[in-house]
């Protein structure tokens, strides 16, 4: 499996800087050969013209969430159906600023966990502890739980589908102080046996991947991102400038290859 790296674009850029950006991401990327799966998610109203930028590119676009109906009277929210309308391949799911800020809950995540693998996407489940569960040595349980909500009506991934559970300490996010490798990693053997009990050791093998996210940069994207470990990560900060965030792909196409 390839190394998988998301950017996370998160509400930073206005519209035609979205664009700019992606278009400049490609020119960076345009001999770069692509030993890395890369998908870069712009907020929802510049997906339909990132989509036009990116024809031809092997660069993947995804979505930052999704609901979990097809239509109706949901007021504010966009279908699965819609994201593939455009040509959305992945989509954000569950990540803790929703958790947070939207009041989103495991099994709202759940329904949208369900209703994006049966649309054709590629969820990327997010998962994370706080700082205050960290100092009372929950992070385990807390990731445990999480997981089980979520994927409680899941069936395991088919062979045209794909999960990617992105581990996201909370403490971590933007705040220039990431995990420890060896801390993530235990984290990480966490969700892979978690998805096995749920799914088979070979669904997971084939099927799932998981990512790192939390404060990666250049400097310490190896860190996470090798083989025997995480198998990509999920980038907010360190993916917003076109030529630093290619510096990082390079850095992981690299590093993979040698
Ligand atoms: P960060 O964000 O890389 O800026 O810490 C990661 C994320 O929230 O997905």
């Amino acid at each position: 499996m390839k190394p998988i790296i998301v950017a996370n674009w998160k509400m930073q850029l206005g519209i035609q800087e979205s664009i700019d950006r992606l278009t400049s991401l490609r020119m960076e990327l345009k001999d770069f050969g692509y030993g890395v799966e890369v998908v870069v998610c712009p907020s929802m109203p510049a997906l339909h013209q990132a989509k036009e930028v990116l024809v031809t590119s092997k660069i993947r676009l995804g979505a930052q969430d999704v609901f979990w109906e097809e239509r109706g009277a949901f007021t504010g929210e966009v279908s699965p159906q819609q994201l593939r309308e455009i040509g959305i391949s992945h989509v954000i799911i569950g990540h803790s600023e929703r958790r947070e800020f939207l009041g989103e809950t495991d099994s709202m995540i759940g329904q949208k966990i369900v209703s994006a693998l049966a649309h054709g996407l590629i969820p990327i489940l997010c998962v994370g502890e706080t700082a205050h569960q960290r100092n009372d040595n929950l992070q385990e349980m807390v990731i445990v739980q999480q997981l089980e909500r979520a994927l409680q009506s899941t069936t395991p991934p088919n062979q045209n589908e794909m999960l990617l559970v992105a581990y996201e300490p909370i403490w971590a996010i933007g705040t220039g102080e990431p995990a420890s490798p060896a801390a993530a990693e235990l984290i990480r053997q966490v969700i892979v046996r978690t998805l096995s009990e749920r799914f088979g050791q070979e669904i997971v093998d084939q099927r799932c991947a998981v990512l790192y996210g939390g404060s990666v940069n250049n400097e310490n994207i190896t860190t996470y991102v090798h083989s025997g470990s995480f198998d990509g990560a999920l980038v907010g900060g360190a993916s917003l400038d076109p030529q630093a965030f290619s510096s990082l792909l390079t850095t992981v196409k690299e590093h993979y290859s040698s």
